[in-house]
């Protein structure tokens, strides 16, 4: 299974790919993760990419490229993987192409999310994580049990810098500006399969298996 998630931000490519990781037993390449841990750790990365995240924006394509490239070394990832928030541009979808060139593999289907902005906005303004285990919850729609502590470590809760009102109308417009054309570039090789993110967490689960099923024997 080689697997790509594309959409907006907050549409829940990362939920739907913790899934997905989970009861297919694939692991998942999130750059967003990547990032934030590497700020977290104040590692170089993580010092190059801090200000692009908090202003909303892509971090530079070839910072990005590099630690895919790195990611797909692993030996867990020889066998499959799921890309959640990459490729994020047109460059970055090519370099990947390259990549997999050189490995003699290919990616089998890309699922594009799509939700409308009212819907993005809420789910972002509401999501909550867990600094320590990564646990993601949703004030509105995933609440924690016990308010403000995470259900799996007891950690208190954090939100995401970017997901400050202003920050998130910033990476709408930079999902419509950069990452939006990927839509049709996959179509353009026959890869896009849409996926309605409306509706629960299960729901939406339900039509990525299916969809995946679908492709597998497609
Ligand atoms: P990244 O972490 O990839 O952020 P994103 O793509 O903007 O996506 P999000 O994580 O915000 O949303 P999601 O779709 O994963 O939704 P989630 O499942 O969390 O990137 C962050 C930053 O890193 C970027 O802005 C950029 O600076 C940098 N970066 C990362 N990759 C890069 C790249 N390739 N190139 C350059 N820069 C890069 O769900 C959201 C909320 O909704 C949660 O609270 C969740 O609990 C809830 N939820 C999920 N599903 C449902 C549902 N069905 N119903 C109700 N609530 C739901």
């Amino acid at each position: 299974m080689r697997l790509i998630f594309l959409g907006p931000p907050g549409v829940g490519k990362g939920t739907q790919a913790q899934r997905l990781s989970e009861t297919h037993k694939v692991p998942k390449i999130s750059t967003g993760d990547i990032l934030r841990e590497a700020v977290q750790k104040n590692t170089s990365l993580g010092a190059k990419a801090k200000s692009f995240i908090d202003a909303g924006m892509l971090v530079p394509d070839d910072v990005v490229i590099e630690m895919v490239r790195e990611g797909l070394k692993e030996p867990d990832c020889q066998k499959g993987y799921i890309m959640d928030g990459f490729p994020r541009t047109i460059e970055q979808a090519e370099a990947l192409e390259k990549m997999l060139k050189e490995t003699g593999s290919i990616i089998q289907q890309v699922l594009n999310f799509q939700l409308s902005d009212e819907e993005l906005v809420r789910r972002l303004s509401g999501r909550r994580s867990c600094p320590h285990c990564q646990t993601v919850y949703n004030l509105a729609f995933h609440p924690p049990k016990q308010e403000g502590a995470c259900d799996q470590c007891k950690s208190l809760l954090v939100q995401r810098s970017d997901d400050e009102p202003q920050t998130i109308l910033k990476r709408l417009e930079v999902y419509q500006r950069q990452t939006r054309p990927l839509i049709s570039y996959y179509e353009g090789q026959k890869l896009l399969i849409n996926i309605n993110a409306v509706g629960s967490v299960e729901d939406v689960f339900e039509r990525v298996v299916s969809a995946v099923q679908k492709g597998k024997m497609g």
